[in-house]
């Protein structure tokens, strides 16, 4: 409620060259009246039955692509997530509370009638949400998908793709087990020389998972080499191997690999771009991803990361 979804299923389908269905809408057509006469008359129970109803037809196997817009709280059925685990692409439009309050507060629809009822449900439906999306995006990219759609590719089943927005930049996140062995941590659309930068650890832990790269560059492993001087001989090394401004620098390693290939791409013929492979937990969950310290711009921007 209030995230943007139906203007992220709109999106969505511009991109995929359909029309959304909208399954509030189909509720009220099919019992002839509003949503919140629906409430009103008949309660809501009588309204998740038919919700849940529509949405699992909806939902069925047609042809082409079809971008289906769920209720908020249709996903609150197990026999709708049932349904959305067997062939669906799940889409997070992720909104924080207080925006979508903001946003439905006074609009008259039932369940946003006072902020108490609307916080609760907000808590109790956030990690319903969470559990069936194979894509997060912010709400304030909903307008966005078609960026978003092109970074998919064939997204596997188990593999899940945040999508993250930040000032300067925004780029998809993936995870997932077994990215790494299968190739798959890569957007599908991104083009150019690879570059990469690793330690001495991971390097020969995990190196022989790339292919066709244009240079390795392994530095020690451990935080001695987050210096100048090792910067210098990243540096050193990209230019030796020939790198240009339209090629990019793969950070594989944990938070130590990540800051310092990160500086170097920033730092190289006024910055490259860059994508971060994250091998430990710290910088899975911290040092690869931008925005508090702009410390993550890879695949689509050039990279402006501080040590
Ligand atoms: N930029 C940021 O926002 C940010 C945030 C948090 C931390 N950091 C920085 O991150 C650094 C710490 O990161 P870290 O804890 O990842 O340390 P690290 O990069 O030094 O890695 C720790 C050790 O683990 C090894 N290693 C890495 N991945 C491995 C794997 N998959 N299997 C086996 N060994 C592996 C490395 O070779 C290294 O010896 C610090 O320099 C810290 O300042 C930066």
């Amino acid at each position: 409620m209030g995230s943007g979804k139906t203007t992220a299923a709109r999106s969505a389908a511009t991109a995929l060259g359909t029309e959304p269905v909208d399954v509030d809408r189909e509720v009220e057509l099919r019992l002839s009246k509003p949503i919140a006469q629906i409430f009103a008359e008949d309660g809501e129970p009588a309204f998740r039955a038919t919700e849940e109803e529509v949405t699992i037809e909806l939902l069925r196997e047609r042809p082409g692509p079809a971008v289906v817009s769920l209720g908020g709280g249709a996903v609150c059925s197990g026999r709708v997530r049932q349904a959305l685990g067997q062939r669906q692409l799940v889409v997070w439009v992720d909104v924080d509370p207080d925006t979508a309050w903001a946003r439905v507060q006074g609009s008259g629809r039932p369940l946003a009638s006072d902020h108490a009822t609307f916080a609760r449900l907000y808590a109790e439906r956030e990690p319903i949400y969470a559990s069936v999306a194979d894509v997060t995006v912010p709400a304030e990219r909903s307008e966005q998908m078609a960026a978003v759609l092109s970074a998919l590719g064939d997204l596997p089943a188990g593999d899940r793709v945040l999508w993250a927005a930040s000032a300067s930049g925004d780029y998809p996140a993936y995870m997932g087990r077994g990215l790494l062995t299968a190739g798959r941590f890569w957007p599908p659309q991104l083009e150019g020389r690879r570059f990469l930068v690793t330690d001495g650890t991971v390097g020969r832990l995990y190196g022989d998972a790339f292919s066709g790269l244009a240079a390795r560059v392994a530095v020690m492993p451990g935080e001695q080499s987050k210096t100048v001087a090792h910067a210098e001989i990243v540096w050193t090394e990209l230019a030796r191997a020939g790198m240009t401004r339209d090629d990019i620098v793969v950070a594989l390693g944990g938070g130590v690999v990540g800051d310092l290939a990160g500086f170097c791409a920033a730092t190289y013929q006024r910055g490259v771009r860059y994508v971060q492979i994250p091998t430990t937990l710290v910088a899975q969950v911290d040092s690869a991803y931008g925005g508090k310290r702009r410390s993550s711009l890879p695949a689509t921007q050039r990279s402006s990361k501080r040590l």
